[in-house]
C-alpha cells in the first residue's frame, strides 16, 4: 500500500461520513493483543477509534508490523468501517494495511497518575484527552474574547511586557536583569501604557501574558498567566459592568456550543455555566457583601478589610451565577480607582467572582482623574510619583473619564472545565516552585 498518495481523514470525519475505505493516522491510544488478534485505539486530534488486526485476514507480513506498535507510536492505517454496538464511536476499524512512522519507546506515564509527576512530564501529558479538551475549550475562550471585543468595536492594542514601574503592587514585581539597569519589572498589567492609548483609540484590548510574582501556593495561581484587558473612553461604571457581564456570557455561550465533547470527557456538569449565561449577574456593593456575610454566612468582617479568599466562596456559593461586587474601601485597591463623589471612602471599581468558589476572574474600575489626588495616593503606597510621569500625563492633556478590566483568562477556563487547580488551564504553567519543563 502506498500510504503517500492516500487522503486521510480525521476520525471524527470518517464516523460522520461512513464510507467503507478509510485512511486514517494518530497515535496508539490503547493495545491490547488477543491470539491472533490485536486491538488497537487510535488517536487523532478529533478522537479515538478502535481498529482490529487480524492475522488470518491480514497475513503475517502486516501482522508483523502491527505488533511492533507500542502505546504512543505514529502510524498511518488503511481498514474498512464496520459497525459495532460494542464499541462507543458505534464503529470499529478492520485493518487491511499500516505503516510505523515513528515508534514509541516505553511510554513514561503508565503506573504513577500523581499531580507532580504529571507536572514533571507535562510535554507528554499534552496528548492525554484531558489536556486535548482543556485545550481546545482554551481556543474557544480565546477566540470568543477577540470576537466580543471586535463586535463591540474595540481596537486590539499591544501594550510592553518590559515595564519600568509597578501598577497591582511592588510585592508581586518580577524584577528583569536588564543591561544592569535597576527599575525594570514585567508587565503585570497592562493599565498604565494603554491608558495613554484610549486617548487615540478610544477603546482597545488585548489578550497577553501578565507576571505576578506571587508566594501564593493556590489553586488559582499563576506566575505567568494570560490577562484579557480592556480600556475605554467615557465609558461609566455601569456600562464596564455590562462589558464584564456580556464579555464572560459570550465566553459561555460560545463554549456551550462548541465544546459539548469536550466538556462530556472532563465530566463538567454544566448547569452551572447554562445558568451563568442565562441569568443575570447578582451586582451588589462591598458594603452590602458584609451585610449578607454576617446574616448569612455568619462572618462578621470589619467595614474597610478587604474581602479574603473566604469570604468570597462563601458569597458565591449562595449564587449560581457570578456576582459583581462594587464599591470597595479606597484603602483596599489600587491607586487609579476613581473615588466615587457621592462617598469618598469607596471607590468606583469592581470584581467579578464566579461560581462555585472559582474565585475573582475579574478586576476593574473606572479610573481616578484627579491628577493631585492619584499623586497622593501613590505616596500613601510608598511610590515615586515622578516615575509615573508618563501616566500622569494622560490626566494633563485632554483627559477624558476612562475605565476598564482584566480578566484572568486560565481561570475563567478553570472555572468553565471545573478544573481542581488553574495550573491544567494553561499547556506549561509556571508557578511559585514550578518553571519546568
Ligand atoms: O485584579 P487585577 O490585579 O487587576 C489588574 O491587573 C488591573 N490592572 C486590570 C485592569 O483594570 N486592566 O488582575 C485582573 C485579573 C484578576 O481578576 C484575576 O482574574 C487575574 O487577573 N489574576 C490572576 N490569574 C492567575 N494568576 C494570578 N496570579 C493572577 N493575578 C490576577
Ligand atoms: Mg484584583
Amino acid at each position: 500500500m502506498e500510504f503517500d498518495k492516500k487522503e486521510f481523514k480525521h476520525i471524527k470525519e470518517v464516523l460522520e461520513e461512513k464510507k467503507d475505505d478509510v485512511f486514517l493516522r494518530g497515535w496508539v491510544y490503547r493495545l491490547r493483543e488477543q491470539k491472533e488478534l490485536i486491538f488497537v485505539s487510535l488517536r487523532d486530534v478529533s478522537g479515538i477509534i478502535q481498529l482490529v488486526v487480524d492475522k488470518s485476514k491480514v497475513g503475517y507480513e502486516i501482522f508483523s508490523k502491527a505488533k511492533k506498535l507500542t502505546i504512543e507510536s505514529s502510524f498511518m492505517v488503511c481498514g474498512k468501517l464496520r459497525k459495532e454496538e460494542r464499541s462507543p464511536q458505534g464503529y470499529e476499524i478492520d485493518v487491511e494495511d499500516l505503516e510505523i512512522v515513528g515508534v514509541s519507546e516505553k511510554y513514561p506515564i503508565s503506573k504513577d497518575f500523581s499531580e507532580e509527576y504529571l507536572l514533571d512530564v507535562r510535554h507528554l501529558w499534552l496528548r492525554s484527552r484531558k489536556m486535548i479538551s482543556i485545550m481546545k475549550i482554551r481556543d474557544t475562550v480565546f477566540s470568543a474574547i477577540h470576537s466580543y471585543f471586535k463586535k463591540q468595536g474595540f481596537y486590539l492594542y499591544h501594550s510592553p511586557v518590559l515595564q519600568s514601574v509597578q501598577c497591582e503592587g511592588g510585592s508581586s514585581l518580577f524584577k528583569v536583569n536588564y543591561f544592569e539597569k535597576p527599575g525594570v519589572f514585567l508587565a503585570q498589567t497592562w493599565q498604565l501604557y494603554a491608558e495613554p492609548a484610549i486617548m487615540a483609540l478610544e477603546k482597545i484590548y488585548t489578550i497577553s501574558p501578565s507576571f505576578r510574582a506571587e508566594k501564593s501556593k493556590t489553586s488559582r495561581h499563576l506566575t505567568e498567566y494570560w490577562h484579557a484587558e480592556m480600556e475605554a473612553a467615557w465609558i461609566d461604571f455601569k456600562e464596564l459592568q455590562d462589558h464584564g457581564e456580556f464579555l464572560l456570557k459570550e465566553i459561555l455561550k460560545e463554549v456551550l456550543d462548541k465544546n459539548k465533547e469536550e466538556l462530556k470527557i472532563l465530566k463538567r456538569d454544566t448547569k452551572i455555566l447554562e445558568s451563568s449565561l442565562e441569568k443575570s449577574f447578582v451586582r451588589m456593593t462591598y458594603t452590602k457583601a458584609l451585610e449578607i456575610l454576617k446574616e448569612k454566612c455568619d462572618l462578621d468582617i470589619e467595614w474597610g478589610k478587604d474581602l479574603r479568599t473566604i469570604e468570597e466562596d462563601k458569597l458565591s456559593k449562595l449564587h449560581d451565577t457570578f456576582v459583581i461586587i462594587t464599591h470597595y474601601p479606597k484603602q483596599v485597591k489600587a491607586f487609579y480607582m476613581k473615588e466615587d463623589k457621592d462617598d469618598s471612602k469607596v471607590v468606583l471599581g469592581f470584581d467579578c467572582i464566579a461560581p462555585e468558589g472559582y474565585g475573582e476572574i475579574i478586576g476593574a474600575s473606572e479610573r481616578e482623574s484627579d491628577l493631585e489626588k492619584i499623586k497622593e495616593r501613590l505616596l500613601e503606597q510608598g511610590e515615586d510619583p515622578s516615575q509615573y510621569e508618563f501616566y500622569l500625563d494622560t490626566r494633563r492633556y485632554g483627559s477624558v473619564p476612562h475605565g476598564g478590566f482584566g480578566l484572568g483568562v486560565e481561570r475563567v477556563i478553570s472555572f468553565i472545565c471545573g478544573l481542581s487547580t488553574i495550573k491544567d488551564a494553561i499547556a506549561f504553567p509556571r508557578t511559585m516552585v514550578r518553571y519546568k519543563p
